[in-house]
C-alpha cells in the first residue's frame, strides 16, 4: 500500500499520509508528497489541499533511521519548497505531534490547523542536530525571532493553543479533524491568500538580543553543540535573504548530522525506546496494577509513593509506628508542596495526590493491594521480617518488591511461600524525579512478575533496565569503580578539585568528590565497615580516612572540601590535605581530558565485566543506567557508546 493516498471532497483534495508508527519522512513518503503536488496542481477541479495523517500522530519528523546513511532524493527541503510553491494552497491538519521535519512540512503549507491537544515543535537539538528543512528559517517568518529562538534552542514542543497564540498555527479545532480542516480550507478560499512563509517579512531584534541569547543558550547547553548552532541559524534567517539562510541551515544540519554528539544522541533515542519492551519478556503478560503499597516512608519510600500517586495509583503507606507514619506522610506532603512551589502542580492537584494516600501501621491495610514496594532500613533482618508480614497479609498473586541497594534479593526472599511473585525494583533518589528503574529478578521470579516490573516502569514514565544480582547491581557497581578510580588519581597526586573540574568539563553536573560531599560519605563507609565486620577484605579508602576524621560531607561542614556555614561552594581544605598526606605520592601530571578519559574508561571496563557476567543484558542498557541514574551527559551517549566510538 502506498504511504500517500489522495481522495476528493468536491473541490478539496485530501492527501492522507499513512506510514506507521509515526509517519516519519522516509524516502517513500518524501517521494509521495513530491508526486502529490504535481498530481493535484495538474487537476483543474482541485482548488485546495488538506494534508492529514493516519494513525497516532501527524508526521513526527525525518526518519532518524536514515541519518547514518547518505541522503536520498527528493531531499526534504525541496519537498517543503515544492509544497509551498504549489499552485493550490495546502492546509496541514495536525493531530498528535508535528515535530521536526513534520512541522517543517506544515510550515511549507499555506495554513496550519491543529486539533485541540496536539503539539508542534522542532526537537532536533535533542538529536544533536538543527532543523534541516527550513525550520529555523520559516519559523521566525511566521512567529518572530524570539519565538523561533525559543522553539529551536530548547527543542520543547508547544501545545496547540499556545502555538496559535505564537502564530505557529492558524486555528485550533475540536471534533472531527478531517471535516474541520476541509471546512477551514473552503472558508480560506473565500479570502485573499496570506503570503507563503518564505516571503513573509521578519524583523531583526537589536544586537543586545543576540548577545543575551548566546550567553543564555551557551549556559544551558553545557558542552552540547546543537543549541548554539540552532541559534546561529535563526540569527542568519532574520539577517539574510531566505535562500541564503536556507543554505546555511542545510550546511549546519548536514555537518552536525555526522557528528559524535548526534550519533550519541541517536543511540540514546533508540536505546530509550527499546528499553521498555525487551524481547526476552516474550508473551509474558503483566499483572493488573490498580493500586500499590509502600513500606517505609523515609527518603525513598516517600519518593516512590509520590511517583505512584503521580501515575494515578492509590497508595497505602505503611510505617512501623504512628510517629514514623506521621513523619512519612509529612515527607510526602513536602514533595507535593514542592511541586506546587515549582509550578508543576496546582494546590488542588497536590491535595488530590495526598488524598489518594492511606497511611497505616497495620499490614491488614494491604489485603487487596496489587503491588507492594518495600523501602525500609537496609538491614537484612528488618527486610525479612517485613516480607514475612507481607506474605501473611497480601493476596497470593500480589507482586512483592524490594528497593534494596546492596542486599542480595535472594536472601530477602528466603522463606517466602511464593517466591515467583518477588522482585527487586531499585529506584533512584529522588524517586519521583529520577527516570531510572533497575529491575532485578531472582532466579525464581515468575515471567509475569518480571513483566509487571516493566509495566510499572511504563506507568511511572520511567526507563526500566533489567539487572542481574551482584553487589550494587549495574549502577552502584559502576559507581564504586568510578569512585575508586577517582581516588586512585588523588593518591597519585592529582588535586581533588582538578578531578571534579575534569568531570564537569566532560559534562557531568558534578564531579565524583563534590557529589559525595552532597550525598554524604558515611553511607558507603558504613557499608564497607559492615563488610569488614563480616570478615571481608575491604581495603581502606581515602573516604574512610575522611569519615574517621569526622568529615562526612556538607552535612558536617566538610568532606572532600570545606564549606563555609550556609554555603554549598566547595573550597580546597588544608585539613583534608593533612588527613590524606600519608596516602598520596606524587605522580605524573594529567590534564582534564586525560582525567576524564581515565575515569570514563574505568566505567566502561566495569561495564564490560558486568556484561560478561550477564548482569546487564546489553551495552545500551548500561548507558541508560549511567545517563538516567548518575548524570552521565546524554550527548556523550553513555560510557559504553562513548568508549566504543572512540575505539
Ligand atoms: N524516525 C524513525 N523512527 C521513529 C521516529 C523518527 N523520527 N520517531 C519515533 N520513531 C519510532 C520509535 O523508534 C518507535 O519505534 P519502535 O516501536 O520500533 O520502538 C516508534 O516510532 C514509536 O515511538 P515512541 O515509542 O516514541 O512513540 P510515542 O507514541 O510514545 O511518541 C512521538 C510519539 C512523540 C512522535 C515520539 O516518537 C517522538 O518524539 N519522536 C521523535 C520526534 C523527533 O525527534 N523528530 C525530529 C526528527 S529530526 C528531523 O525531523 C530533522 C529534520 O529537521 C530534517
Ligand atoms: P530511610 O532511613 O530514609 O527510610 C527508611 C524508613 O523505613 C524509615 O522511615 C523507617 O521508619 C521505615 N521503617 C523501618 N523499619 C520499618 C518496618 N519494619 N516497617 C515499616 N517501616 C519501617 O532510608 P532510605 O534512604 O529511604 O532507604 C530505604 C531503602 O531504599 C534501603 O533499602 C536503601 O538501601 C534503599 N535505597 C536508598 C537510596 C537512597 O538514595 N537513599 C537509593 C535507592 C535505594
Amino acid at each position: 500500500m502506498s504511504v500517500v493516498s489522495i481522495e476528493r471532497e468536491g473541490e478539496i483534495a485530501v492527501v492522507t499520509v499513512d506510514n506507521p508508527p509515526v509517519n516519519a519522512l522516509g524516502q517513500a513518503l518524501r517521494q509521495g508528497l513530491w508526486d502529490a503536488v504535481a498530481t493535484l496542481d495538474a487537476d483543474p477541479d482541485v482548488r485546495a489541499v488538506v494534508l492529514i495523517c493516519a494513525g497516532r500522530t501527524f508526521i513526527a519528523g525525518a526518519d532518524v533511521r536514515e541519518f547514518g546513511k547518505p541522503p536520498v532524493e527528493p531531499h526534504l527541503p525541496d519537498v517543503v519548497n515544492r509544497i509551498e510553491g504549489a499552485v493550490k494552497p495546502w492546509v496541514a491538519a495536525i493531530h498528535g505531534s508535528a515535530l521536526g521535519g513534520g512541522f517543517e512540512v506544515a510550515l511549507g503549507c499555506r495554513f496550519r490547523v491543529a486539533l485541540d491537544g496536539a503539539s508542534v515543535g522542532l526537537p532536533e537539538v535533542g538529536l544533536g542536530i538543527v532543523p534541516g528543512a527550513s525550520g529555523t528559517v520559516r519559523t521566525p517568518r511566521v512567529a518572530g525571532a524570539a519565538a523561533a529562538v525559543d522553539l529551536v534552542t530548547t527543542g520543547k514542543p508547544v501545545k496547540a493553543a499556545k502555538a496559535q497564540a505564537m502564530g505557529l498555527v492558524d486555528a485550533v479545532l475540536s471534533g472531527d479533524l478531517r471535516e474541520g480542516a476541509i471546512a477551514f480550507a473552503r472558508a480560506a478560499l473565500e479570502a485573499p491568500l496570506p503570503l507563503p512563509a518564505s516571503e513573509r517579512p521578519v524583523t531583526d531584534p537589536a544586537a543586545a538580543f543576540w548577545a543575551e541569547q548566546q550567553a543564555a543558550v551557551a549556559k544551558r547547553a553545557k558542552g552540547e553543540a546543537a543549541p548554539l548552532s540552532a541559534l546561529a541559524c535563526v540569527q542568519k534567517a532574520v539577517q539574510a535573504p531566505f535562500a541564503e539562510a536556507l543554505a546555511f541551515e542545510r550546511a549546519t544540519f548536514l555537518d552536525l548530522r555526522g557528528s559524535d554528539q548526534a550519533a550519541a544522541l541517536r543511540h540514546v533515542f533508540f536505546a530509550e525506546r527499546a528499553a521498555p519492551r525487551p524481547a526476552h519478556l516474550g508473551e509474558a503478560k503483566p499483572l493488573p496494577l490498580r493500586n500499590a503499597g509502600v513500606i517505609g516512608g523515609g527518603t525513598m519510600g516517600a519518593g516512590i509513593a509520590a511517583a505512584l500517586r503521580d501515575a494515578g495509583l492509590p497508595v497505602v503507606l505503611i510505617e512501623r509506628d504512628a510517629e514514623a507514619l506521621a513523619r512519612g506522610l509529612a515527607n510526602l506532603q513536602t514533595i507535593f508542596d514542592g511541586g506546587v512551589k515549582r509550578g508543576k502542580l496546582t494546590p488542588e492537584q497536590a491535595a488530590a495526590r495526598m488524598a489518594g494516600v492511606t497511611g497505616a501501621t497495620d499490614y491488614a491495610a494491604l489485603a487487596d493491594t496489587d503491588l507492594v514496594i518495600e523501602a525500609v532500613f537496609e538491614e537484612i533482618g528488618v527486610k525479612r521480617a517485613v516480607f514475612a508480614d507481607l506474605a501473611r497479609h497480601c493476596r497470593a498473586d500480589a507482586v512483592l518488591a524490594t528497593n534494596t541497594s546492596y542486599l542480595d534479593p535472594r536472601a530477602i526472599a528466603e522463606g517466602l511461600a511464593n517466591p515467583g511473585r518477588f522482585i527487586g525494583l531499585h529506584f533512584f533518589s529522588p524517586a519521583n524525579v529520577m527516570k531510572l528503574l533497575e529491575i532485578v529478578p531472582t532466579p525464581e521470579t515468575a515471567p509475569e512478575t518480571l513483566a509487571t516490573g516493566f509495566a510499572l516502569a511504563r506507568a511511572l514514565g520511567k526507563i526500566p533496565v533489567q539487572a542481574g544480582i551482584c553487589e550494587g547491581f549495574i549502577g552502584n557497581r559502576i559507581l564504586k569503580r568510578y569512585r575508586a578510580a577517582a581516588e586512585a588519581l588523588v593518591r597519585q597526586g592529582v588535586a581533588i578539585a582538578e578531578v571534579d573540574a575534569a568531570m564537569r568539563g566532560f559534562g557531568f553536573a558534578m564531579g565524583p568528590f563534590e557529589a559525595q560531599d552532597l550525598g554524604g560519605l558515611d553511607i558507603a563507609f558504613l557499608q564497607r565497615e559492615g563488610a569488614r565486620a563480616a570478615g571481608q577484605d575491604v581495603p581502606e579508602t581515602l573516604g574512610d580516612l575522611l569519615v574517621r576524621a569526622g568529615r562526612k560531607g556538607q552535612k558536617t561542614g566538610g568532606g572532600w572540601y570545606d564549606y563555609a556555614p550556609g554555603d554549598r561552594k566547595p573550597q580546597a581544605s588544608a585539613r583534608v590535605a593533612e588527613v590524606l598526606a600519608a596516602a598520596i605520592t606524587a605522580g605524573p601530571a594529567l590534564d582534564h581530558a586525560a582525567i576524564a578519559e581515565r575515569l570514563v574508561g574505568e566505567m566502561a571496563a566495569e561495564g564490560e565485566a558486568i556484561l560478561a557476567e550477564g548482569i546487564a543484558l546489553s551495552p545500551s542498557d548500561i548507558d541508560l543506567v549511567e545517563i538516567h541514574g548518575y548524570g552521565f551527559p546524554r550527548w556523550r551517549g553513555g560510557p559504553m557508546h562513548y568508549t566504543a566510538r572512540k575505539g
